[in-house]
């Protein structure tokens, strides 16, 4: 036999279709910073999360996810995020591991490491979505488990699967992001889920007004960010300045959790107060959104408000995280 014949391929692989990704490249992967996601992708888990209120609104549930695992793992409270990801997988035909009501129930407070939790758990299940008090621990798990990890919240760090859920909720009410004048209000420091919108937004051709007491401005590094994407960005302590032109106004809680000092907590806990007489200066078709807990920063009188789209923006979450887990699992 001839060396060339015997060295001729038996395919030519450059002839082959393009191999179908489901998961839009999400399959297998991480979900730890906003950082990973793309216009493309965005629109991608979009969609996908249509189609999920559509399945939801028309028949419940579906088996997508029959036979699929998920552990969540909060070491921190929570009611919206660690339930909208129990009660997508569900929908979804899957399974949780649901370690959410106090890790101290768990062999944490034994003295377990993180690692070792994680090396545990990926054992049984097929997707882990954690939550952590320490910044950069999401990253850390990713680095020691051999499946997925979702960043539920990782101290002050990013809250990745709650800024695409923000980001929805937006597109969803208003119909577009670009062209939009976003104002966010409150614990601008401290807030994960307002780092992780920020940095999502500087996708887009936004107008950012970040309105917070001084000790609880944005952080530089991703104030940069945002200036270095050239966005138009103002920068004020009363929501007053800003209730006027807002197309979305994104409040937030003080993150008492995060304070050393909490005389300072104190201090800063009541600076803002949405009130219905604010509401009466602010456009018609503008949107008010809250990641929620609220701890007195909306009035209860906002909340027969059309504009408000908190409670909406709870059930989108649902879907996000639908959405998510069967792109992360390759069943989408
Ligand atoms: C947020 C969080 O945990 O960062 N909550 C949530 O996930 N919806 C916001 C907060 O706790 O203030």
């Amino acid at each position: 036999m001839l060396v060339e014949e015997k060295l001729r391929p038996l395919f030519n692989f450059d002839d082959l279709p393009e191999p179908v990704h489901f998961g839009n490249g999400l399959t297998g992967q991480d979900i730890i910073s906003v950082s990973q996601f793309n216009p493309d992708k965005l629109d991608y888990i979009f969609a996908r999360a249509q189609e999920m209120r559509e399945l939801v609104e028309r028949i419940g549930s579906t088996d997508l996810l029959k036979g699929y695992v998920l552990a969540c793992l909060f070491y921190e409270p929570s009611t919206r995020t660690s339930a909208s990801f129990i009660a997508a997988m569900e929908r979804l035909g899957g399974s949780v591991i649901p370690i959410t009501q106090g890790v101290e129930f768990s062999s944490v407070s034994k003295g377990e490491t993180l690692a070792d939790t994680i090396r545990t758990l990926e054992q049984y299940a097929d997707v882990i979505a954690l939550r952590h008090p320490k910044l950069g621990s999401a990253q850390v798990a990713a680095d020691y488990a051999n499946i997925p990890i979702i960043n539920a919240g990782d101290g002050p760090g990013e809250h990745p699967t709650q800024a695409l859920l923000d980001l929805f909720t937006i597109k969803e009410e208003l119909g577009r992001i670009n062209g939009l004048k976003i104002a966010m209000v409150g614990d601008l420091r401290y807030g994960r889920t307002v780092h992780s919108l920020t940095q999502l937004l500087t996708q887009y051709d936004v107008s950012l007004r970040f309105v917070s007491p001084e000790i609880l401005r944005l952080p530089m590094k991703i104030m940069n960010q945002v200036i270095d994407a050239g966005l138009d960005v103002r920068e004020t302590h009363d929501v007053a300045d800003v209730i006027e032109n807002a197309d979305v106004l994104y409040v937030t809680r003080v993150q008492k959790e995060r304070f050393t000092d909490l005389a300072q907590y104190e201090e800063v806990k009541n600076h803002h107060e949405i009130t219905p007489e604010l509401m009466a200066r602010a456009k018609q078709n503008m949107v008010i959104m809250h990641p929620l807990p609220r701890v007195g920063e909306i009035h209860y009188a906002v909340d027969d408000d059309p504009r408000a789209a908190y409670f909406r923006q709870v059930k989108n979450g649902m879907y996000i995280r639908m959405a998510l887990l069967a792109a992360v699992l390759g069943k989408a």
